[in-house]
């Protein structure tokens, strides 16, 4: 190693560029940190040392700390051990893994003779979609306020990334005619992440048939809590081959990883050419034995639901008279919107100091001006933690 190459200042310029836009973060109230959780995910946590009522997580069914769950992975991790040894193409794909392809495709089927690929994230599942589906010369049509995956699938993919104003189907309409692309793909969140409100996927999916487009659901926050858990295709009673459905099971699944159910030909050229899909280690076959307990929750236990749904009604009932508008969510998502970054970053923290843990959402995650408080109903709350949480939130007002 030279004289310079062993030297404090060797690298010094390009850390202090990196330190100097961090600086500029911090500064803009944007800076995000990370808060060590010492306990199972439940309607109560840990953290720092201190007990917080959580209204933090995507575990909308409370299955993340399930029994059930916890004893299947336990059981599988001492029959299989815990790794899977290498991608799914290579030697990780097990017998777990094909069944739970199997019984996800015949729960969530977008159409007839269905089949579905397990991921380890719904990250890489949508990377894996657009990068499978979409090239250079394709146009993805993709709505404002779509999960940055999807986007960065467009981007991967080199199709024309086109997107359109939220949730404005005519909007979509329109620049579906004025585009020239050889094939179009449209790509929506089903349940926006940061909303909480649903697409309008009958209008999405009959402008996907007048223009022969592909048309990607991502239900990350629909599956398991809509359409009797079968998500939100069911929830709008829509079914075609042209429907690409991907559904995350790292939130109401209560585990990890994710899947994408579509016509067999889609599945086949995603197992074929998807480099998100061909390149990464599978993921245990445990996590695969869990979320076979958790789908069976999912199908049989619609009292969870039920309750949730009770939970959303009192907290929107109640949210009424805070001085925050509540968005037109009819799901486990209820943001309360601040306006201001460093204002939604005071109310999280003021709750916090009160045993509360809503998290404070701001840009780039959310549109510039529309910082928030993301609430997050599961079915572990109790009636009383929801009136909890609205008398904190009257009690910061
Ligand atoms: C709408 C949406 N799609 C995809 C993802 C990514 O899923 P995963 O967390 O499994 O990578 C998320 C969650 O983070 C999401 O909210």
């Amino acid at each position: 190693m030279s004289d310079e190459g062993s030297s404090a200042a060797d690298g010094a310029a390009r850390i202090a560029e990196l330190e100097g836009a961090l600086a500029v973060r911090r500064d803009e109230g944007l800076a995000r940190t990370r808060r060590t959780v010492e306990a199972p995910q439940g309607r109560v946590v840990t953290v720092d040392g201190h007990d917080l009522l959580s209204f933090a997580s995507n575990d909308y069914l409370g299955l993340a700390n399930d029994p059930a769950l916890v004893e299947a992975a336990r059981a599988a991790a001492l029959r299989r051990g815990v790794g899977a040894g290498a991608s799914h193409l290579v030697c990780g794909h097990t017998d777990l893994h094909e069944a739970l392809e199997r019984e996800l495709a015949q729960f969530s089927a977008p159409c007839a003779d269905a089949r579905a690929l397990t991921f380890s994230s719904g990250y890489l599942a949508n990377l894996a979609i657009l990068t499978a589906l979409a090239g250079r010369g394709d146009a993805v049509f993709a709505d404002r306020l779509d999960h940055a995956c999807l986007n960065d699938g467009a981007l991967l993919s080199r199709a024309d990334l086109v997107r359109y104003a939220h949730a404005d189907a005519d909007a979509l309409a329109h620049r579906m005619r004025a585009s020239a692309a050889r094939r179009k793909l449209v790509a929506t969140d089903a349940v926006f992440s940061m909303d909480g409100d649903l697409a309008p996927l009958p209008r999405l999916l009959d402008l996907a048939r007048e223009h022969d487009a592909w048309l990607v659901v991502d239900d990350a926050h629909g599956f398991g809590v809509l359409g009797e858990g079968r998500g939100s295709l069911a929830h709008f009673g829509l079914a075609s081959q042209r429907i690409v459905y991907m559904g995350t099971l790292g939130k109401a699944a209560g585990v990890a990883g994710a899947f994408v159910a579509a016509h067999p030909a889609v599945i086949e050229t995603m197992l074929q050419t998807a480099r998100p899909y061909i390149y990464t280690t599978a993921a245990p076959a445990m996590l695969a034995a869990a979320l076979r307990a958790a789908l069976r929750i999912i199908r049989d236990d619609t009292a969870r639901r039920a309750h949730l749904f009770a939970l959303i009604a009192r907290f929107r009932e109640g949210a009424r008279g805070l001085p925050w508008p509540l968005l037109p969510s009819p799901t486990a998502i209820q943001p309360l919107v601040c306006g201001d970054s460093a204002a939604a970053v005071a109310l999280s923290e003021r709750l916090r100091e009160r045993g509360v843990w809503v998290p404070a959402i701001r840009p780039p995650t959310v549109p510039a001006g529309t910082a928030r408080l993301r609430v997050s109903l599961t079915a572990a709350h109790t009636a009383a933690d929801v009136d909890r949480l609205l008398a904190e939130l009257r009690e910061a007002a």
